[in-house]
């Protein structure tokens, strides 16, 4: 979707010192630059000149960026707006990235900085990644769940992947972004060619530049020969950085070499390669915490995050627990030749109630263990491990046991509504069904069970 007409910028700064300088700066690099000195020409310009991204000042006096943001969402939803702010107002900017901003940018500012987070909007914008409703995704491969957030999030990667823009994926340890990798790759159109992947957390910081960009003969102590590095292996395909935030300065700068114009150096070497690789990445971390504290150059930043994909953790969407359940019982009854045909209730209940701090990885770690353990064709609580069973029932479930007859069950139903309604019997009588007069008479002692209608 790339047009040779240059984009065009909308800077809108009360400091008409730095407006001319962002001018400048813009302009050098090819764009096409509207200014307005405060908010109201601003908007007036959003109206009726359609610019394609929108750099707008935070703190300005009467409409300030905020507003400014707020007013563009339903001027023009479609056009990506960054904020510039001081650093003392950091968590004004975030909240403005709630209200729908695309992204900030700190001052004092650096142009590579303000340059990386326009390209990367534009691309965004060309993607149609922050358009409105899409049409139902297809679902992934490999990956397990119809929750919202999972369809979601089948939507961004289907649309995102067969495209070459540089995607990082967030989310705790476990919740499935090494998949969402895999997916990426095999949706793309490098399908074909190679998907490397490097945990940059894996190999130590000496090594790692050396690893990623390989090295000439002698280029350091062992270097004995020459050889080539993970970006020329992945030459044609795709990249996948794990724990990114673990990259070196140094090995940063290189990397956003690569990502600004596709060129390399061997370590030892001053020869320029060029290579074609897309990038994904990963964090289990918010990468904007380093960003925070300086160890992670923020132009790279948003090289890397032309579009983020987010892995909601498994107790967020607890509803695709009996999907993954089912399907991790398939996975290990084939490997493990045992044929379990069902799990109790008991068991699911206590699956669905736990909070999963290892995500995915620690859910199918237990069906594992449980597929190998159970001794029947049914997965019990008994197979499960310790700390999942260990887990008090919610306060709202009422535990009846088997034999308790229809007359104390119910009452002990309508006790039990009662004291979760601090005694409120309209309240219970609400939550349970029935009129307010049948709590009275069903805790009456002389109530006749056969007289009337039960939920009368
Ligand atoms: N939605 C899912 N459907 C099926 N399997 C999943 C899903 N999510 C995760 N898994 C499985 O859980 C395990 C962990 O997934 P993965 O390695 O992708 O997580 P991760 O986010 O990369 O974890 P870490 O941060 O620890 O590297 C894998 O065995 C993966 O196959
Ligand atoms: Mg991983």
């Amino acid at each position: 979707m790339q047009t040779d007409k240059p984009a065009t910028v909308l800077v809108i700064d009360d400091d008409a010192e730095m407006l001319a300088s962002l001018r400048k700066t813009i302009s050098k690099r090819g764009f096409h630059v509207l200014t307005a000195h405060n908010g109201s020409e601003g908007l007036d310009l959003l109206r009726e000149r359609g610019p394609d991204v929108v750099l707008t000042d935070l703190r300005m006096p009467a409409i300030d960026g905020m507003s400014l943001l707020k007013a563009s969402r339903t001027i023009a939803p479609d056009v990506p707006v960054i904020i510039l702010t001081a650093y003392g107002s950091v968590d004004l900017a975030v909240e403005a990235i709630r209200a729908g901003a695309s992204s900030f940018i700190l001052k004092p500012l650096r142009s590579s900085t303000l340059l990386s987070a326009l390209d990367a909007a534009l691309e965004r914008r060309c993607l149609g990644i922050d358009a409105g409703e899409r049409p139902a995704a297809p679902s992934l491969p490999h990956i397990v769940g119809t929750s919202k957030a999972m369809q979601g999030l089948a939507d961004l990667v289907s649309r995102v992947a067969p495209t070459t823009a540089a995607v990082l994926i967030e989310g705790e340890s476990g919740t499935g972004k090494e998949l969402v990798a895999d997916a990426i790759h095999t949706l793309s159109d490098r399908r074909e060619q190679h998907l490397i992947k490097v945990n940059c957390a894996a190999v130590p910081e000496t090594l790692l530049e050396a690893e990623l960009f390989g090295h000439e003969k002698g280029a350091f102590t062992g270097a004995v020969s020459a050889r080539r590095g993970r970006f020329e292996l992945a030459d044609g395909g795709t990249i996948f950085l794990d724990e990114i935030g673990c990259l070196s300065p140094s090995a940063q700068v290189k990397l956003l070499r690569i990502l600004q114009n596709g060129e390399m150096s061997r370590l030892g070497s001053s020869a320029t390669l060029r290579v074609d690789v897309r990038v994904t990445s990963a964090t289990n971390r918010p990468l904007e915490e380093a960003l925070a504290r300086g160890e992670f150059r923020d132009d790279l930043y948003y090289r890397l995050n032309v579009v983020k994909v987010h892995l909601p953790a498994l107790r967020e969407r607890a509803e695709d627990i009996p999907d993954l359940v089912a399907h991790f019982t398939r996975t290990y009854c084939d490997k493990n030749h045992k044929p379990i045909t069902g799990i109790t209730r008991q068991a699911m209940n206590m699956l669905e109630r736990y909070p999963w701090p290892g995500n995915v990885r620690e859910l199918e770690n237990a069906i594992e263990r449980a597929v190998v353990l159970a001794r029947t064709q049914t997965l019990c609580a008994d197979d499960l491990p310790d700390e999942v069973r260990a887990l008090p029932e919610k306060p709202n479930d009422l535990v009846i046991p088997i034999g308790t007859t229809l007359r104390d069950v119910q009452k002990r139903i309508i006790e039990e509504t009662l004291k979760y309604t601090d005694g409120d019997k309209a309240a219970a009588a609400g939550l349970l069904g029935i009129a307010p007069r049948t709590i009275t008479r069903r805790l009456s002692p002389d109530r006749d069970d056969e007289r009337g209608d039960p939920t009368a």
